[in-house]
């Protein structure tokens, strides 16, 4: 056990479950990857101000990644991390490496088996798995009374609501609205491998889901319409469209007419770099 002057740096699940017998009253926790942003504090201080206790992971989930070479170009700066941590004033960080979590002979996964194939599921299989499995590990481990996601990762916001509804986990799920820059770019760990012109050009993305907002305001209702039109958007940049979806947000099937509610979201390379986004369009 590690004590960061004023938060504890715990390693092992041992530790944690010390810990968590000794407090008592409402536990707020930020599941992350590390490389925190703007976008993580502000779940952290939502947790802060709702919670008695709040506890952050950091854990580069490799189960999460396809090839070995995105988990092992995910970015990291735990230094960095331990400043944004210390300020936002949490009470404990557990920082578990890889065996601490999938020790030799772990075989078990953890699978929303229909939602997680749709979107995102679709273009790479296996990584809401992977998610599913190490956010039940981590559940079990901190026994949270709410966790907090951000919005930004739509669809494994709905996944993780029906994980914890199917396998009935005493945790409530809360969400915080994606967070962006200046020019409307999401905020993302990601963020950092876009060159300066990538990045202006990314700022494509949020106008792209604006005008979907527009369109559907003005009572346009053709899932075909309102994404030929957020296409035109980003093909005046160098950006490769992997894909646009208009979708039931409980389902996440494709529509063919909007009706009272839906979910936009996108996927765009710019160079290497994946970015996602998304809204939700309702009367
Ligand atoms: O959103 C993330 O950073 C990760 O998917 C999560 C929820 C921490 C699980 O590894």
């Amino acid at each position: 056990m590690a004590d960061h002057k004023d938060f504890l740096i715990l390693k092992t699940v041992a530790e944690v479950r010390e810990w968590r017998n000794n407090v008592q009253g409402s536990l707020g926790f930020i599941p992350t990857m590390g490389y925190l942003h703007v976008g993580h504090v502000s779940l952290i201080n939502r947790a802060r101000e709702e919670n008695d206790y709040v506890v952050v992971s950091i854990f580069v989930n490799p189960k999460q990644f396809g090839p070995k070479k995105d988990f092992n170009k995910y970015p990291r700066d735990v230094t960095h991390d331990l400043h944004v941590l210390k300020d936002a004033k949490v009470d404990v960080l557990f920082l578990p490496d890889v065996d601490e979590m999938y020790p030799e002979g772990f075989e078990t996964k953890v699978s929303v088996t229909q939602l997680s194939k749709k979107l995102e599921g679709a273009k790479r299989p296996g990584h809401f798995d992977g998610v599913t499995t190490v956010i039940s590990k981590l559940f079990n481990i901190i026994q949270p009374t709410s966790a907090y996601f951000g919005q930004k990762d739509a669809q494994q916001v709905i996944i993780i609501k029906k994980m914890v509804f199917d396998l009935q986990f005493p945790v409530h799920i809360n969400v915080g609205d994606t967070i962006r820059g200046e020019n409307g770019l999401a905020l993302s760990s990601r963020n950092v491998h876009l060159q300066q012109k990538e990045k202006e050009e990314a700022a494509t993305l949020s106008e792209s889901l604006l005008l979907a907002q527009k369109l559907f305001q003005q009572g346009e209702r053709n899932p075909e319409t309102i994404k030929n039109a957020m296409k035109q958007i980003i093909k005046k940049t160098t950006g490769l469209i992997d894909y646009i979806s208009i979708a039931n947000p409980r389902t996440l099937d494709e529509l063919i007419l909007i009706d009272k509610e839906a979910l936009v979201s996108l996927a765009v390379y710019f160079g290497k770099t994946r970015l996602i986004d998304n809204c939700l369009l309702n009367l």
